[in-house]
């Protein structure tokens, strides 16, 4: 986007200004549009008209009115979260992504993000570094913004104070160290007055410099895109007439010539570019942030939402991954709960499978969570259900970023960085059977199933399952029952009971129910297994229909008062952690198949029930 009447020119500056509602943002963004003369003369007039009206800052005029009224005009249309402002000097080009600084700050932040070089971080200097200042700080490192400005606004309001300047700086310094920013400059300023903006202000005598202007022109920014690998994400399929089939999309890296071989990440299938057309008109190559249309010499199976790219150096493809996150909607995160991910031009659905942990922005500590509230950051392992090709975030920006959508209401829930995927799909392909489940099931004159029983330790669902394992075997049912402490002695005795282990031993044991269905067995499981999510992801592991989950549902009272193994006794004096009930929660299932009331009724009849329920849904042959 460089001014082409200037081959010399340094490329345009993509930079985004953070900060709080109160820190001065709209008033920078003004004094930089005024005071490069961007203001027109009917707009200053109306301008000083409205600063005697409305504004907060006496006589002078109040640039933030500028910005606000501009966005007040903006949100008109509604659609838009981010402006793009435009401006240039002598020296350079700028676009600044302009995010209103309401509540949903992080969505404004991540989209005007996308792209940026640079990021203006305001600091009220009376306030100094506050947790919003951090957690700004890492969204932006995480959004791989490398170059920060950090503005320490409204300087004139602690008497161009140099000490109460140095403290934040050196605060920001110590706090921002892990970020790995390639440069951090501080400058002291007052947006209002016009401090060390477009000029080194006399106010200032110990400011050595730089201003703010000069530096943004000066600044040094990689375009990493275009030494990155080739890709071309495609948007759509450009089919005009019968003899001509084009791969419309926005190249996200690297460049590609005329020639040049060419491979599908997704199929493998290869070909070469036979044609680039760049709007409209053909040409001999493009790069990254070039809009194009390829055409290749062979009629290969392309799909929209496919990423092209070069056979010796390909995006990997991958069904699970971990990611950072940046939650966005008010509605908290579900783990395990299907939302939309949108990456490059594909969508598809994926849960995160696991929260690793969210960080505490303050001090980057991680802390053990379950879930991610609005404007929180954490580490997850997500899962699509289809493979996806995309590239570690580190290495690309655009084929590395996903966003998550809420599929009820339709709102971008997540901004997602890749770290890295977690399966390579790319070499392991499921091999075809001889035999399959059915076979398996049919010599068994049975329909497999998975009895998943729920509940509190001591509510008696290990009790329940023996029973009804028993009445199968009466009548020749093949059955398997996979028991929680059995379990935990032998296949996860690897585990204990954080909720990350316990995540994994339900993933585990809903891998092994799955495999004992495919041999056309009746399985029965009985663990704790207590959040919803994994019942949810035991569930969808499971053969459709095949599922029937168990809530035996004792009041934590009764359970306590059974302790059959003495372990309540000892959680509630303090000797074990995590226990569930205790120090632990357990989420009641919200539509079990069956609910076994093993409180009060006897487990006869209880274990009765189940029987009469695999009968009922054709599992099993009825007496
Ligand atoms: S689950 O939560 O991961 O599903 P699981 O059913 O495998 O748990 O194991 C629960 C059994 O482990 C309990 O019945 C009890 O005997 C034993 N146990 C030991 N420590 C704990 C604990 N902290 N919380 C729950 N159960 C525990």
């Amino acid at each position: 986007m460089a001014d082409p009447l200037r081959d010399d020119a340094l490329p345009t500056l993509r930079l985004l200004t953070c900060g709080s509602v109160d820190d001065g943002k709209s008033t920078l963004i003004g004094r930089l549009l005024y005071e490069q003369k961007l203001i027109f003369d009917d707009q200053l007039s109306a301008l000083e008209r409205d600063s005697k009206k409305h504004g907060t800052v006496g006589a002078d005029i109040d640039f933030a009115l500028l910005v606000d009224g501009l966005e007040a005009e903006r949100e008109q249309g509604i659609t838009i979260d981010v402006a793009y402002r435009y401006f240039a000097t002598t020296r350079r080009s700028f676009i600044v992504a302009d995010t209103p600084g309401h509540e949903q700050y992080t969505r404004n932040m991540a989209t005007g993000a996308s792209n940026a070089d640079l990021a203006i971080l305001l600091v009220d200097a009376r306030k100094g570094l506050l947790t919003q200042t951090h957690r700004h700080a890492i969204i932006v490192s995480l959004l791989g913004i490398r170059h920060v400005v950090l503005a320490i606004n409204k300087i004139d309001l602690v008497g161009y104070d140099e000490a109460i300047y140095r403290r934040i700086v050196k605060d920001f310094e110590a706090f921002a160290a892990p970020l790995g920013f390639r440069s951090v400059v501080a400058i002291p300023m007052s947006a209002r007055f016009g401090d060390n903006v477009s000029s080194l202000s006399p106010n200032t005598p110990w400011h050595e410099g730089p201003f703010l202007l000069d530096h943004l022109e000066r600044v040094e920014v990689e375009d990493e895109r275009r030494d990155a690998a080739f890709r071309l994400p495609v948007q759509w399929i450009n089919r005009p007439h019968l003899d001509f089939r084009g791969f419309a999309g926005t190249v996200a890296g690297g460049r590609i010539k005329r020639g040049d071989p060419i491979v599908v990440a997704s199929s493998g299938r290869q070909s070469i570019v036979a044609g680039i057309l760049r709007a409209d008109a053909a040409v001999e190559e493009a790069e990254a942030g070039d809009a194009v249309t390829l055409t290749l010499a062979d009629e290969i199976d392309i799909a929209r939402g496919d990423v092209l790219a070069r056979p010796d150096n390909r995006p990997q493809v991958a069904d699970q991954f971990t990611a950072h996150l940046i939650w966005m909607s008010q509605e908290p995160l579900l783990p395990g709960r299907s939302y939309l991910m949108k990456i490059g031009a594909r969508t598809t659905p994926a849960s995160v499978t696991e929260l690793k942990h969210r960080i505490d922005v303050d001090n980057f500590e991680k802390l053990a969570a379950k879930t991610l509230a609005l404007n929180e950051v954490g580490f997850a392992n997500l899962a699509t259900t289809a493979p996806v090709a995309y590239d570690p975030y580190a290495e690309n920006r655009e084929t590395g970023a996903f966003i998550l959508i809420d599929r009820t209401s339709n709102e971008t829930a997540a901004a997602g960085m890749i770290a890295h995927g977690l399966r390579r799909a790319t070499n392991i392909h499921r091999q075809g059977l001889a035999v399959d489940r059915d076979a398996h099931a049919a010599i068994k004159h049975q329909r497999p199933a998975v009895l998943w029983f729920t509940g509190l330790s001591g509510a008696g669902k290990s009790t329940i399952a023996n029973l009804v394992e028993s009445k199968l075997m009466a009548r020749g049912v093949h059955t398997v029952l996979l028991d929680g402490d059995n379990i935990r002695h032998g296949l996860n005795k690897d585990l204990g009971f954080t909720t990350e282990d316990r995540v994994e031993n339900i993933r585990r044991v809903a891998e092994v129910a799955r495999l004992m269905t495919d041999a056309g067995l009746i399985v029965l499981t009985s663990f704790i297994s207590p959040f919803r999510a994994e019942r949810a992801l035991a569930r969808d592991t499971a053969a459709t229909g095949e599922f029937i989950e168990i809530y035996v549902s004792t009041p934590l009272e009764i359970a306590i008062a059974r302790d059959p193994k003495g372990l309540y006794k000892r959680a509630l004096a303090g000797e074990i952690k995590n226990f569930t009930g205790v120090d632990q929660p357990y989420e009641a299932p919200e539509a079990a198949e069956l609910t076994l009331d093993a409180g009060g009724v006897d487990v006869e009849t209880l274990a009765e029930r189940v029987v009469a329920e695999l009968e009922a849904r054709g599992r099993i042959e009825r007496l």
